[in-house]
């Protein structure tokens, strides 16, 4: 096989995708279905922007923190100040809560913390002085996004930090979320849409279904049970006490609280070399949710899973979740040498373009179906950071040379079918371009 890294016309497609996209001091995630800023997209788009302008990719980073609310909350997305997209703000109406910044409008929820990894993908580009100007810049930002994750999310001082929306998780219908959903906490009215098959109904106002094939996104009954969890929020102004007081779904996230874990390691690294204390308390805290991420260890079955917060009963449904505690780089050899197994495979996380977003084997696997089965590059470029420091080699090099191929092939398309590398979702998506030019510079 050609090695694609040498191969410059990957490379120029993904940058003309990022430029495609710039919004200026932002990057769209795609063309018309993600007009927004979102939280991990930007993330990511940075980590790719850097080899390309750093300066552009800090402006990337710092246009996200426009967003952030006075308790440190980053919110998933900052809404286009546009007419067009009053509709859009209006659904959220996030200046109910007295913490949202007054100057733009934005969500009432969050997404995984990647911020502090693409701050420390930025710096790498930087020499000292400038590194230390720049984490400067951020640092405050990011403590205090930190700190409200710590102070809102685990209320009960667990370690683990929970989520109260499955957009929260990035992964949006992703299975352990679904399955909760379905089977516990559907509101009466969506049980009589789905009784009285009315979900067809539903599916003439959606939007995400106007330019990519329903059976590529949620399920009209998903989509309107996410709606009205958006709703509830809504409703209690995105008060975290109102919230939990009465909740409907909350769960403390496998793939959230190990990139968590991840981000307050490069967080420690960012003060330590700014010669900062982390407040008192943080680092105790810290400790605590690396030592937590060990109770979503389920010995019979061998991996990791999502808990819900209340009952702490774990969500034994298999996803791509299931694989980012390498990512988080706190787990022992041991537990990383039985992930580094299911992802050797070929029935269940290896199948011909992994790593898909559900194993193959797994009942309800959807090869299109967006988080259900796809491959998404920016899972694969996770565990290719994990498998990195766990000292896997081979397999991150194996795991590089395949998304890579995937993508060279097809497209920058937002995922992909794992069985084939068919493309699929949004065209031209910032992401898949933004860490095709990460891996294929990462040589
Ligand atoms: C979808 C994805 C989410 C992403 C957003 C914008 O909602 O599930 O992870 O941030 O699109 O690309």
């Amino acid at each position: 096989m050609a090695d694609v890294s040498e191969n410059p016309s990957l490379l120029e497609q993904a940058k003309s995708v990022l430029e495609m996209n710039d919004r200026g001091n932002y990057t769209q995630p795609a063309h018309g279905l993600y007009p927004h800023q979102w939280l991990w997209d930007s993330c990511f788009i940075a980590i790719g922007l850097r080899h390309l302008d750093v300066d552009r990719a800090q402006s990337e980073v710092l246009s996200l923190l426009r967003g952030q609310w006075h308790n440190g909350m980053l919110p998933n997305i900052i809404f286009r100040d546009d007419p067009q997209y009053r509709t859009d703000r209006n659904l959220w109406r996030s200046w109910l809560s007295p913490f949202a910044p007054s100057d733009v409008m934005t969500t009432g929820i969050t997404q995984p913390p990647m911020l502090a990894e693409a701050v420390v993908q930025i710096g790498k580009k930087m020499a000292w002085p400038e590194r230390r100007q720049w984490y400067r810049q951020v640092y405050p930002a990011l403590l205090a996004y930190h700190e409200w994750l710590y102070h809102e999310r685990d209320p009960h001082n667990e370690g683990l930090v929970l989520q109260i929306h499955p957009w929260e998780t990035g992964l949006d219908n992703t299975p352990p979320w679904m399955e909760e959903l379905h089977q516990h906490r559907l509101p009466m009215y969506i049980r009589l849409i789905e009784k009285l098959h009315l979900a067809w109904i539903i599916n003439l106002v959606r939007r995400d279904t106007k330019s990519i094939a329903a059976d590529q996104r949620f399920s009209a009954i998903e989509s309107v049970a996410m709606f009205d969890m958006q709703l509830r929020l809504r409703r209690k102004a995105y008060d975290i006490n109102k919230i939990l007081d009465h909740s409907l779904l909350t769960i403390e996230d496998l793939s959230f609280n190990s990139i968590f874990i991840r981000a307050n390691a490069h967080l420690r690294d960012i003060a330590k070399s700014l010669r900062e204390e982390l407040p008192d308390g943080l680092e105790a805290h810290m400790h605590k949710t690396e030592k937590a991420l060990e109770t979503l260890w389920d010995d019979y079955a061998g991996q990791y899973y999502s808990r819900d917060f209340v009952t702490h009963r774990l969500l034994k449904t298999p996803s791509v979740a299931t694989l980012l505690p390498l990512y988080a780089g706190t787990i022992s050899e041991e537990r990383a040498a039985k992930l580094v197994k299911l992802l050797e495979n070929e029935h269940g996380f290896g199948p011909a373009y992994p790593v898909p977003s559900v194993p193959l084997n797994a009942f309800g696997f959807k090869p299109k179906g967006y988080w259900q089965g796809p491959t998404w590059v920016n899972m694969n470029w996770l565990i290719i950071d994990g498998l990195n420091r766990y000292g896997y080699k081979d397999h991150a090099a194996a795991l590089r040379e395949s998304t890579l191929e995937m993508v060279e092939k097809a497209g920058c398309y937002e995922y992909f079918d794992p069985r084939n590398g068919e493309p699929a979702g949004a065209a031209n998506f910032s992401w898949t371009a933004a860490l095709a030019i990460d891996l294929l510079k990462a040589k």
